[in-house]
């Protein structure tokens, strides 16, 4: 091969993202579905961004009196099945007025299956704030036997300012798994040879946004005035990390 045959090869390998899957920047188009509950809401600006307008805005709203859940997301459907290795990635920032406390748990993004037998929605993957750290989780076992595994990390969120999230995952029911996840460019999770999912071969969706799940599921602490707003931009899902990094993404 010539030297410039083998620039014109290169070349074109670099800008051949193969490997992506889904990739979104910051827009409420091409998603497979949105989910809003309550006084919850979704939307696209153009004043917060990551590297260019625009980016999504999802918010949800405490009232006392609302008995349901607060889903303030969207999915794409074919987040992953059994036996796949993904990467997602995903740029974050918590509204400037977000309320660290009390420490309730608020979901910033999931992994989701309907199922007929023994659960409705059943999410196996969750990455949630509480206070100002982050946790995930694999869930694993069969859906009628639900088995967790919760991993608490070394980070501090900080409102009004960017940060980013990689989750790596080779999804399997077996010890052949693994769990990782990377907290602004930096490795903070790295679990090998473990199982990460259920046996079941359904495909699992890929949810961000903002779920305020502890107001409905720990009813013992109430949020504090803030502004329950978190906006998403350069989402993607990939084969490789690189792929998936919100700072790299084509
Ligand atoms: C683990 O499960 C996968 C299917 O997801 C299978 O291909 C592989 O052979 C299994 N490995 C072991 C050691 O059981």
């Amino acid at each position: 091969m010539t030297v410039s045959a083998l620039l014109v090869t290169l070349a074109a390998l670099a800008f051949t993202n193969a490997g992506v899957i889904f990739q979104n920047e910051g827009t409420i188009e091409g998603w497979s579905a949105t989910q809003v509950e309550h006084k919850g809401y979704l939307r696209q600006v153009d004043n917060v961004y990551f590297d260019k307008p625009p980016a999504l805005a999802m918010g949800q709203v405490f009232d006392p009196n609302y008995p349901g859940r607060y889903h303030s997301e969207l999915r794409y459907n074919a987040g992953y099945g059994l036996g796949d290795t993904r990467y997602y990635g995903f740029a974050f920032q918590l509204h400037p007025e977000w309320n660290f406390s009390p420490p309730i748990s608020y979901n910033l993004a999931q992994f989701i299956s309907p199922f007929p037998k023994c659960d409705s929605y059943m999410p196996t993957t969750m990455v949630w704030l509480r206070g100002s750290k982050l946790f995930t989780r694999t869930k694993f076992g069969s859906v009628c036997d639900q088995k967790l595994d919760t991993f608490s990390l070394d980070v501090e969120v900080t409102a009004g300012e960017w940060h980013t999230i990689i989750i790596g995952a080779s999804w399997q029911a077996n010890t052949t798994g693994f769990l990782q996840l990377w907290f602004d460019g930096k490795p903070v999770l790295d679990k090998q040879d473990i199982p990460t999912t259920v046996a079941e071969t359904e495909q699992f969706q890929f949810r961000v946004g903002l779920y305020a799940n502890g107001w409905y599921d720990d009813k013992s602490q109430r949020p504090l005035d803030g502004t329950y707003e978190v906006f998403y931009d350069k989402i993607a899902i990939a084969t490789t990390k690189d792929e998936a990094d919100p700072g790299k993404q084509c």
